[in-house]
């Protein structure tokens, strides 16, 4: 793969209540975080500490919402379904029409963003490269989604997103997902780090022997703040591309 891959986006809302059924403007927010998440032109890669500074990452992947439905009609990538659910899980309902949701777009064409309430102080999920199509993709708090309208500090900087679509590239979470240092990411330059990182860490929180720099909670597949998650590494830009040139290769141009 060279050059940029563009993925086209179709975003499913599915909301219970006006808040819900967030607005064109806070879609498009969310559109232009990923573009500059994954391009690394976010303005906050500042704050990367001066340590890791080479290690952050173009990945040269891109987002657009879709402008052609399944059907080969226009579309405006946004697709509004009404329901009486009050509040989703991790069932994957929000992805079927019958369960009160929405059905997914073919999933090797497009990739598929449901926007809900969630319960459970849940964030999002995500669905990793190799699963069942009609359930592929990734789903959002619509209250942690882009940056404006019903969009909540500390996650009102669309960095729920950034990580759910690293799952969906097949990012694991830098702590491996074990707390006893033994968990691992497959990537070479995210340093171990033995659980997740919240709120707001100083640098540097040494775990796992990982010191003098320690964890690298900067990274967008940390669990910190929104504007506290600034970066990838070359080596999840490596995973990324793998993902984009197998399990996901018949998406994006
Ligand atoms: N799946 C994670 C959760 O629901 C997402 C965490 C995203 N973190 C963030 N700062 N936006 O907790
Ligand atoms: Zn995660
Ligand atoms: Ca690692």
């Amino acid at each position: 793969r060279t050059g940029v891959t563009e993925i086209p986006v179709v975003v499913h809302i599915v909301s219970s209540t006006p808040e819900g059924n967030i607005s064109d403007a806070q879609v498009k927010s969310q559109i232009d975080v990923l573009n500059q998440d994954y391009r690394a032109a976010n303005t906050d890669l500042g704050k990367v500490p001066a340590v890791w500074a080479t290690l952050t990452s173009d990945t040269r992947i891109q987002f657009a919402l879709a402008t052609t439905d399944p059907h080969g009609a226009p579309t405006s990538g946004i697709t509004r379904t009404a329901t009486t659910t009050g509040s989703f899980g991790t069932n994957d309902d929000v992805k079927s029409a019958t369960a009160g949701g929405a059905d997914a777009w073919p999933a090797d064409k497009y990739l598929n963003i449901w926007v809900c309430q969630l319960g459970g102080g849940l964030l999002g999920y995500a669905q990793f490269p190799g699963g069942p199509a009609d359930t592929d993709g990734v789903v959002i708090l619509h209250s942690a989604f882009g940056t404006l309208g019903t969009a909540a500090a500390p996650f009102n900087l669309g960095r729920t997103t950034t990580h759910e679509v690293g799952h969906w590239l097949n990012l694991l979470h830098i702590w491996g997902d074990r707390l006893d240092c033994t968990g691992n990411d497959d990537v070479a330059d995210t340093p171990s780090a033995q659980r997740p990182n919240y709120g707001k860490p100083q640098f540097p929180h040494v775990s796992c022997g990982n010191g003098p720099n320690g964890d690298m909670f900067v990274n967008y597949m940390d669990y910190v703040d929104d504007d506290t998650m600034v970066m990838f590494t070359q080596g999840q830009a490596a995973r990324m591309a793998a993902a984009l040139d197998g399990p996901r290769s018949s998406i994006g141009r």
